[in-house]
């Protein structure tokens, strides 16, 4: 065999792996972690769910790190987040008192991740915490299957509120 035709095998050696490896099939859920800093980051929007079928119900505070921030101002339709761009929402209970409506205690945070390698789940991992900060079992999958409504703004739903 020829040196360029050992070196083809060997690529294709590798990409059959890469093909069959768990992580390619079942895209690489490796879960995220809460960022410790993340109520320093910048404050996007808040949003009250109000509809207890909607299964996001509470008082939401979203947040972007500096990565996600570039795009998420852009105004680039469809542009695609860098690799470690991450928004967390912190999810409270929903408070009315004295004609005021206010975050309650903290019910769970939820973080996502770019991370393009996460193919199954259209490049983000996700991520969900309850109020002490310990991981809740949640298939990413779950998450991706409504955030991908959002395809067209790579997955995100949120808009930066000026
Ligand atoms: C039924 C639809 C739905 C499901 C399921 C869902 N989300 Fe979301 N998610 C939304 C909507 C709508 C927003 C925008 C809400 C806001 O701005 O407060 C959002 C916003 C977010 C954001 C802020 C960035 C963005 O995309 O706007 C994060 C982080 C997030 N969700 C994480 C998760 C995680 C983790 C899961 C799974 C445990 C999950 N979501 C499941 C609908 C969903």
């Amino acid at each position: 065999m020829a040196p360029t035709g050992r070196i083809s095998a060997a690529v294709a050696l590798v990409l059959a792996f890469l093909a069959t490896s768990p992580a390619a099939r079942a895209g690489d859920e490796r879960p995220v972690s809460l960022p410790t800093s993340f109520r320093s980051w910048v404050h996007v929007r808040s949003m009250v769910v109000t509809d207890a079928d909607a299964g996001m119900l509470g008082f939401h505070d979203v947040y972007a790190n500096e990565l996600a921030l570039e795009t998420l101002r852009s105004k680039v339709k469809g542009a695609a987040y860098p690799d470690g761009a991450q928004f967390v929402v912190s999810i409270f209970e929903v408070k009315q008192e004295k004609g005021t409506i206010v975050a309650g205690p903290k019910l769970r945070d939820v973080v996502q991740r770019k991370d393009r390698k996460a193919v199954a789940t259209g490049g983000w991992r996700y991520g969900s915490f309850d109020a002490a900060g310990k991981p809740i079992a949640k298939d990413a999958a779950s998450c991706h299957a409504c955030h991908s409504q959002a395809s067209d703004r790579d997955h995100v739903f949120t808009e930066f509120a000026q």
